[in-house]
């Protein structure tokens, strides 16, 4: 399938992944709809595509709305006539252990992480399946494959995505309709910084990852040849078999690992008066 003069709807398009992929695609002549809160970043993003000789439209929305994803889905059909790609991208993450967190935070988490990707790709998949053309992309992570102490309900959002994504893509098995997930591991981007300060802290580690261009990279690979997941990097796709046989040793370190952690970030926070 040629993809030029198609249309993508990219969630979290204000930075890391979501920008990176909207560069890339627009850069293959798609047109993409550029989604996420921030809407100065978001101008400033499709006039840097416009001036490249792309086209890029805002659609400033929070996704934890349910009436937003409405309104961005129907700006997008009257914009451009429908959604041929959706790239299920905005999300965040939230350091500490769960005892600790709020329950608006969590419940934020859910409708951003979860209930966006199902309600948007309910919102589309219809129009796809019957003109039997259209691909899902979700940004899960290897971070469902493998949970780990501190990021229980990140993890367990991350599970979702990676379950569903799948499970549509068996489903969708034998059409022009294709889902896939992309797991990738650290990635370097905003979300460290803000997965600490969504919980009060500051980010004290350094991201030793892949950057958000690889990632779109990986994206406009899975557009041309679809299969149902990719990960990012490569060799994290073992992770599974370590969790499936090493995950009790995760059992008895991961409390320990987290503490150590915690008490870096602690002494971080008192050295900064934050
Ligand atoms: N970085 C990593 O190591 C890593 C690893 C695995 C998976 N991932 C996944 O990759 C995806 C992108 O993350 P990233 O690394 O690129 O982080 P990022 O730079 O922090 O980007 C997150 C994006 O999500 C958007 N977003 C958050 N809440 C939103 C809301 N309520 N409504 C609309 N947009 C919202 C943000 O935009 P606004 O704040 O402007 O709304 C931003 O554009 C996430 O799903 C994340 O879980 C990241």
């Amino acid at each position: 399938m040629t993809w030029q003069n198609k249309v993508a709807l990219i969630t979290g398009a204000s930075s890391g992944i979501g920008l990176e992929t909207a560069k890339r695609l627009a850069r293959e002549g798609i047109a993409v709809a550029l989604v996420a809160r921030r809407e100065d970043r978001l101008v400033d993003l499709s006039r840097e595509i416009q001036q490249a000789g792309g086209q890029a439209t805002v659609f400033a929305a929070d996704l934890a709305d349910e009436m937003e994803r409405v309104r961005v889905v129907e700006g997008v059909r009257s914009e451009y006539g429908g959604v041929d790609i959706l790239i299920n991208n905005a999300g965040f993450g939230w350091f500490g252990v769960m005892s600790e967190m709020s329950w608006p935070v969590a419940r934020q988490m859910v409708r951003v992480n979860v209930e966006a990707v199902v309600h948007l790709s309910l919102l589309v998949l219809p129009e796809m399946v019957e003109r039997d053309g259209g691909h899902i992309i979700n940004i899960g992570s290897v971070a469902g494959d493998m949970p780990v102490p501190g990021m229980a309900l990140y993890c367990a959002t991350k599970a979702f995505v990676n379950a569903l994504s799948v499970a549509m893509y068996r489903e969708l098995r034998g059409q022009n309709v294709h889902v896939s997930v992309v797991k990738p591991g650290p990635v370097q981007t905003e979300f460290f910084q803000v997965a600490a300060a969504q919980a009060g802290r500051q980010y004290v580690g350094r991201v030793d990852g892949v950057t958000a261009t690889d990632v779109a990279e990986l994206v406009w690979h899975l557009l041309n040849r679809p299969h149902r997941q990719a990960y990012i990097a490569g060799w994290l796709r073992g992770l599974p078999w370590l969790e499936f046989f090493l995950g009790r040793l995760l059992d008895r370190f991961g409390p320990l690992m987290l503490r150590t952690q915690m008490r870096r970030v602690r002494a971080v926070q008192k050295a900064t008066g934050r």
